[in-house]
């Protein structure tokens, strides 16, 4: 296959194409990208048939900032006829076999999701072609590839493949998630969203357990202390604002009111700190950094706002000093992982975890 598609926020297809540029010249893989604003993807165009599949195995999603997904698509299927869709696509996608499962998407775009009812439809027939071709089995299988195949206007289409290994498991890389009735703010989500992301699900009952010491900095009115308090941990909360009354009557918060760059914490046990203040994003990170380097928490997960422009320079160039000054000062066996969430706007989650060594 000769494209890589990837799936982002509508707006930061620069950013994404940025991005893919600069990890295929990491695989020594030439191409170009296609894209325009707003249209909530970018195409890699690779410049040899074939080179699309290995850059969807080699470069890993999780890698990715600005990409929620990707897969390797065949050129661009144009004017499908509406009496029958089927056919072209059955055909472009002869040379699969065994699938595990088909996807019929569209980008995250106002316009596109216009087309999300009758992708709904049409999966049901292309489904039962498929099966009936050998490109897709029976039965869904987890452990197989992806078939995707993504309407980007009407009668237009990517198809394409991705590894299960090396995609995201939702459906056009969007968890759903609804805001609990109790939870003081929406922007709960992106911390719930950050834990489902960041942390594998079989790790969650040891990584995010009952009893253990987080701390929020820039904490009110509770959203993110509000999912931290669902499981089970104890919570500084820090911030000059009001906190959401009835997590307060939980028990399991203390307020601080204080300014959370100076915050020290009383108690040095925190396994989390989280920390959703809206501040530049250089100065958001030396504060991660100085905490690291202190030892006060084994986990963190913050957000850092975005500027205007070169989000993505900006973005990993404050991620790889990060890792410079974690080196310089001894800590030697830590992660970092960054990820522009679906519910994030102008800001990426980061999650960095200090191994213990
Ligand atoms: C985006 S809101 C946090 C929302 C929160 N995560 C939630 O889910 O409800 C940012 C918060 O950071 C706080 N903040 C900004 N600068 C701060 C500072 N220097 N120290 C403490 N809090 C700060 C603001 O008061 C504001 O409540």
């Amino acid at each position: 296959m000769i494209n890589l598609f990837l799936f982002c926020r509508a707006g930061y297809e620069k950013d994404c194409a940025a991005e893919i540029q600069e990890h295929a010249a990491a695989h020594d893989i030439g191409g170009f990208v296609k894209t325009n604003t707003n249209d909530a993807y970018v195409i890699f165009q690779c410049f040899q048939a074939g080179d699309a599949e290995i850059l969807a195995k080699k470069i890993s999603l999780d890698s990715l900032i600005f990409a929620r997904q990707m897969f390797a698509a065949k050129a661009l299927l144009k004017g499908l006829p509406e009496q029958d869709r089927i056919s072209p696509i059955v055909e472009a996608l002869a040379g699969i076999q065994y699938a595990g499962e088909l996807r019929v998407e569209t980008p995250d775009t106002n316009e596109a999701k216009e087309l999300s009812n009758f992708c709904r439809k049409f999966t049901v027939p292309l489904r039962q072609a498929l099966r009936k071709s050998g490109t897709l089995l029976d039965k869904e299988n987890p452990k197989r590839p992806i078939i995707h195949v993504c309407f980007v206007g009407p009668g237009q289409a990517y198809v394409g493949l991705s590894l299960s290994n090396n995609s995201s498991p939702y459906f056009m890389g969007i968890p759903r998630l609804r805001v609990p009735a109790d939870a003081p703010s929406r922007s709960t989500l992106k911390l719930d969203e950050a834990f489902i992301h960041f942390i594998p699900k079989e790790e969650h009952e040891t990584r995010l357990s009952s009893g253990m010491r987080a701390v929020d900095l820039g904490a009110c009115p509770g959203g993110w202390t509000y999912q931290l308090v669902r499981r089970g941990m104890f919570v500084a909360a820090v911030d000059n604002g009001a906190m959401d009354e009835k997590l307060m009557e939980t028990g399991q918060v203390k307020h601080y009111q204080a300014d959370g760059f100076r915050f020290e914490p009383p108690r040095k046990n925190i396994t989390w700190l989280v920390c959703d203040m809206i501040e530049k994003p250089a100065r958001v990170a030396e504060l991660i950094e100085a905490w690291a380097i202190n030892g006060w928490f084994k986990e963190a997960i913050f957000n850092l706002k975005l500027p205007m422009k070169t989000r993505y320079k900006e973005v990993s160039t404050i991620l790889a000093t990060m890792e410079e000054i974690l080196k310089e000062n001894g800590i030697k066996d830590f992660s970092i992982a960054a990820k522009h969430l679906y519910h994030d706007r102008d800001e990426v989650t980061v999650h960095l975890c200090l191994k213990p060594t």
